[in-house]
């Protein structure tokens, strides 16, 4: 796609070629993600953040790339404090916000309103999770996540195995990150959720026309595997719709025993974040915190230069962006990955 002013609404736009022109330019804001070099290119320009749904990291990784690259941010947070709580139109609202801005990051309870929201706006509108369909941002640090990983273990991400696990069907980021892993060549997917909360037909379908090899099971196999990758992510509690989940076992709970069975030496473990921390939740398990193979905060980390690549590449400024840079004056307690 050409980023150039245009909208991110669905990680269908992008290409290959897309995905690795963004690495590249998320690699040389590395610096001052890490806070070693500081850059004003974005000095005067405006992002509106508009989060109708719950975040922290999404929100204050998006302002904070933002303001990185010497921009400023106006947020409204949840739609009771929004005007939308008076009636007022996604059509409405995104015409008049965009007179503010010069880019909205957009999220929705609804699967496609941040695509209405960009129908009316007169800036590009960045979708930052919109229902269950898609959140293309997080795909975008995910695939970062994937191909940084990878290269430390000296592997291509071509002819990998991942395993998904968790609610494949609401939830949003294993519906963007399987798309655009399809992009790659000969992947294996391994889809471990209970029936009533597979992953959508449309996603196994894309990759299953690509020629991707992908296999759906409700229970942890006897046997043990050894996947590349292991993506978990929580029961998305707040769009289930009468799904019961009572029988969601330990069988999806990524802990020491599951990953011993399902990983090896080199697998990565990733995971999007929030886990659900409350008992019996049967997420992500606390017992992998010190292992060397959870990427989790790594993962968190990356969201800063590859939003602030997106924004770059958007807003036109990604080719002069390195010429700007100059070295922190503060003192540094901790750099990040
Ligand atoms: C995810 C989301 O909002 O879809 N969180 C995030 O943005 N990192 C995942 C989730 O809420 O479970």
């Amino acid at each position: 796609m050409n980023f150039l002013g245009s909208h991110l609404l669905s990680v269908d736009q992008l290409s290959r070629d897309d995905l690795a022109h963004l690495s590249e330019v998320a690699r040389k804001l590395q610096p001052v993600a890490r806070r070693e070099k500081v850059t004003r290119v974005l000095e005067g320009a405006v992002l509106a953040s508009l989060f109708l749904e719950a975040s922290t990291r999404t929100r204050l990784s998006f302002g904070a790339a933002f303001s990185r690259l010497g921009g400023s941010v106006l947020e409204t947070v949840g739609l009771t404090f929004s005007s939308m709580a008076k009636g007022e139109s996604i059509a409405d609202t995104a015409r008049v916000i965009s007179g503010y801005a010069d880019i909205l990051a957009v999220r929705h309870p609804e699967a496609g309103s941040v695509a209405q929201f960009a129908q009316t706006s007169l800036v590009p509108v960045i979708n930052a999770g919109d229902g269950a369909a898609e959140h293309p941002t997080q795909a975008l640090l995910d695939i970062f996540t994937i191909e940084e990983e990878f290269a430390q273990r000296s592997r291509p991400v071509d002819g990998a195995h991942v395993l998904f696990v968790g609610d494949l069907k609401y939830g949003r980021t294993v519906h963007s990150l399987m798309k655009l892993l399809t992009l790659y060549r000969n992947m294996t997917f391994t889809l471990l959720a209970p029936e009533m909360l597979s992953m959508p037909d449309g996603v196994v379908g894309l990759a299953e026309s690509r020629g991707h090899r992908v296999y759906p099971i409700t229970r942890l196999p006897d046997d043990t595997m050894e996947v590349d990758v292991i993506y978990t992510t929580r029961i998305q509690r707040e769009r289930l719709q009468g799904e019961q989940i009572e029988g969601y076992s330990r069988d999806y709970h990524v802990n020491r025993f599951f990953v011993d069975h399902m990983g090896g030496d080199a697998t990565v473990i990733m995971h999007p974040l929030p886990r659900d921390a409350t008992p019996g939740s049967n997420d992500l398990s606390v017992e992998l915190d010190s292992d060397p193979r959870l990427a989790i905060f790594r993962q968190t980390d990356r969201g800063i230069p590859v939003r602030m690549a997106l924004f770059s590449l958007i807003l036109g400024v990604a080719d002069s962006i390195e010429s700007t840079f100059r070295d922190v004056r503060w003192h540094r307690l901790a750099a990040n990955t």
